[in-house]
């Protein structure tokens, strides 16, 4: 509590129901905000985040994870915190720098923008299947039953899983991603169940039992730094960020971008009279107002100082990245939906070390997806009363939204 009697938790109902006014008064009044609790910083300005993010000297490391729980958080460390062991081997990006961009690098080979490149027309392929079944329905989930299932067919081929499982990986991905109110997103609860997809994967890779998976093969073949391979579930835990990460966030960001576009006429007639040309410049103001992740967090491993508050090893820092795509100092007039808004920095997808490996396929996946929509949908409507946006104080985003389409 502060002398304003202004309180903020990242796990508290009221924020994770609604952040956006609490990111405004912490924008404005502290920009470098203790969470007593969980021995926290929340840092909410674009330029403080854009620069802490930016240091890749080992000042901030996420050996506690990128997106703690509160369990963890409850934890008030009296000093640096170690790296994790090496077995059982957890995500990688718990991991510094050599072993943290060792196996980012074994998972980044399709993420690369001339391999991403190669899906445009699988993408499209896929998104026109999806047209062809909904669009007779007339009423159906634009987030749930269009996007997700294109984004999660990627998923599943990206990871050597057939595609027809994608109606499946979408449903355990959104189950995991489900925050409780007090204690945030159970991620290592949810694990067992998205491990049930990948660790048969790479047992039948190893066996030689399946096609070549490039990203599966190159983790295979890796060796940590005391020799030693990878177990199969060790294996399987490094594709997860792709698992989630794939699936999750480009369909909410379709869906809630379509809505603001189309609540807009003038806006829409806009992009409509260019799509080739206009799409990529308004999926740019679809991923800053429309991004779902509220904050990432790091573990100090050094002492460091903002606005005259040093910071000590083992407390946190949370970046929240929802607050700085909201931030007038950055964005004019930035709860305003403009399809042409200027963009020169965007923080939506992170920046330094742990940057989105996804950024080029997910800017693929929404070009295409927005895209194809426009060519073939020339007028629809938001269920309003029936959207729904859960409390989450990791993924707030338009989970569901149904949609009426008219003259398709
Ligand atoms: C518009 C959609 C997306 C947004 C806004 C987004 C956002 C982010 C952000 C902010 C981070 C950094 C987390 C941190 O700083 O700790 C991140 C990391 C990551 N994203 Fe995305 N993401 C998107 C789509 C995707 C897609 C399509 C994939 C893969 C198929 C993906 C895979 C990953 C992975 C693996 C990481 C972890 C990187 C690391 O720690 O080295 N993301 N994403």
């Amino acid at each position: 509590m502060t002398a304003t009697g202004f309180r903020y938790d990242p796990f508290d109902p009221a924020v994770m129901a609604d952040p956006l006014p609490f990111y405004r008064v912490l924008r404005d009044e502290h920009p470098v905000y203790y969470v007593d609790r969980w021995d926290t910083w929340a840092l909410s300005r674009f330029d403080d985040i854009w620069n802490v993010l930016e240091r890749n000297d080992g000042t901030f490391v996420a050996s506690e994870g990128t997106l703690p729980s509160a369990a963890v958080l409850a934890t008030h460390n009296d000093g640096p915190v170690p790296d994790p062991p090496l077995h059982p081997l957890p995500f990688h990006a718990n991991f510094d720098a050599p072993i943290y961009s060792e196996l980012r690098r074994c998972t980044a080979v399709p993420f690369r923008p001339r391999s991403v490149a190669q899906l445009a027309e699988r993408i499209r392929t896929l998104a026109n299947e999806r047209l062809d079944e909904l669009l007779p329905r007339g009423r159906f989930d634009l987030t749930q039953d269009y996007g997700g299932i294109v984004a999660a067919s990627v998923v599943c081929e990206l990871v050597g899983l057939p595609a027809d499982l994608a109606a499946d990986v979408l449903a355990i991905v959104n189950a995991g991603s489900l925050a409780q109110p007090g204690s945030g997103v159970e991620v290592a609860n949810a694990r067992p169940g998205y491990l049930e997809y990948l660790t048969p994967v790479v047992t039948r890779r190893r066996a030689g039992d399946s096609e070549p998976v490039p990203i599966v093969d190159n983790l295979l073949a890796y060796r940590l730094p005391d020799g030693s391979a990878l177990s199969d579930t060790e294996a399987a835990v490094q594709l997860l960020g792709l698992f989630i990460g794939g699936t999750e966030t480009v369909p909410k960001i379709v869906a809630h971008g379509l809505w603001e576009l189309t609540s807009r006429p003038e806006q829409l007639a806009d992009v409509r009279a260019d799509l080739t040309g206009n799409v990529a410049v308004a999926r740019e103001e679809m991923i800053r107002y429309c991004a779902p992740a509220q904050w990432f967090a790091r573990t100090l491993r050094k002492p460091f100082t903002l606005h005259g508050t040093t910071m000590s090893p083992g407390q946190r820092i949370i970046t929240l990245l929802a607050s700085a795509n909201r931030d007038e100092r950055e964005y004019p007039d930035p709860d305003e939906f403009r399809w042409d808004r200027p963009i020169p920095r965007l923080l939506a997808f992170g920046r330094g070390q742990h940057f989105c490996l996804g950024a080029h396929l997910a800017r693929l996946e929404i070009t295409i997806l927005v895209t194809e929509w426009l060519r073939r949908v020339p007028e629809f409507t938001v269920d309003t009363a029936a959207a729904a946006r859960p409390p989450s104080s990791f993924q707030w985003g338009w989970s569901r939204l149904p949609v009426q389409v008219r003259g398709a």
